[in-house]
């Protein structure tokens, strides 16, 4: 049995790995901005669901504060919830990086990059009185320069998880008590990929869920597909 922690845990995605995680029996703790995400996190079987707003720092302490009260350790933390463009308003035509705006781009980044990186910072005395901890970041291929950078559809959200990527792998060298790994889950049929994606919510989750059982401190640094292979950065 593991306690987890699960961004952006009331829809797609990271409702999925709730339902998966908590049905492996493990203690699953998830955050969402609304009560109706909350109230499926719950009705999920997770052990707490706590308010959570990457943008806000006070809304980092906060959940921070609120999952250490509900626990005394976190063995594992999944840094799931992400944004694109367009949930900030911004159209296919104004996405690039000839067209995109100033505002937009940085709060893509502050979302996606950032605000995980100081909930980790948070939560990470309950992170090393864990066992095994493990600190899961869920990026994309499209922060990949490989990839990311042959498809210039939306400048902010490639280039967040381009830092979220290098946040990943300085973590990594800058902690030798917990594995830090990027990973990403496929072009998945969530509210983000939408209904002509490639990959179900379950099958992502199973291919995310096979992943972690297996990662160790050894894996720290990696960036890795939800099939388990290697990515290229
Ligand atoms: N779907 C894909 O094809 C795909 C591909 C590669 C990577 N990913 C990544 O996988 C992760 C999960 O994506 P998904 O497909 O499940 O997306 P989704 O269905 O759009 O869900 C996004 C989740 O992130 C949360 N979120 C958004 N903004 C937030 C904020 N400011 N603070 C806290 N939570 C916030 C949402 O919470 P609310 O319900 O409160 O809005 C929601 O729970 C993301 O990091 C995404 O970038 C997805």
């Amino acid at each position: 049995m593991r306690r987890i922690l699960i961004t952006g845990a009331g829809r797609g995605i990271g409702l999925g790995l709730v339902h998966r995680l908590v049905a492996d029996g493990h203690q699953v703790y998830g955050t969402a901005r609304s009560e109706q995400g909350r109230s499926a996190i719950l009705a999920a079987g997770a052990a707490g669901a706590v308010d959570l707003d990457l943008e806000h720092d006070a809304s980092i302490s906060a959940c921070a504060a609120a999952i250490g009260e509900q626990t005394d350790a976190i063995d594992t933390l999944i840094n799931n919830a992400g944004m694109n463009s367009l949930a900030l308003g911004a159209s296919r035509d104004t996405q690039g990086p000839l067209q995109a705006d100033k505002s937009v781009v940085l709060k893509q980044i502050e979302i996606n990059a950032i605000g995980p990186m100081l909930l980790t910072q948070r939560v990470h005395p309950l992170l090393t009185a864990g066992t095994n901890p493990i600190v899961l970041n869920l990026s994309s291929q499209l922060g990949s320069m490989v990839v990311g950078g042959k498809l210039p559809r939306d400048v902010g959200y490639n280039a967040s998880k381009s830092v979220m990527n290098m946040v990943t792998v300085m973590s990594a060298t800058a902690d030798p008590q917990v594995s830090y790994v990027a990973i990403h889950p496929g072009w998945v049929q969530s509210d983000m990929g939408g209904p002509a994606a490639a990959v179900t919510v379950e099958d992502s989750v199973q291919g995310i869920v096979t992943v972690l059982d297996g990662l160790t401190i050894a894996d720290t640094g990696r960036f890795l597909t939800w099939e388990g292979d290697d990515h290229p950065w």
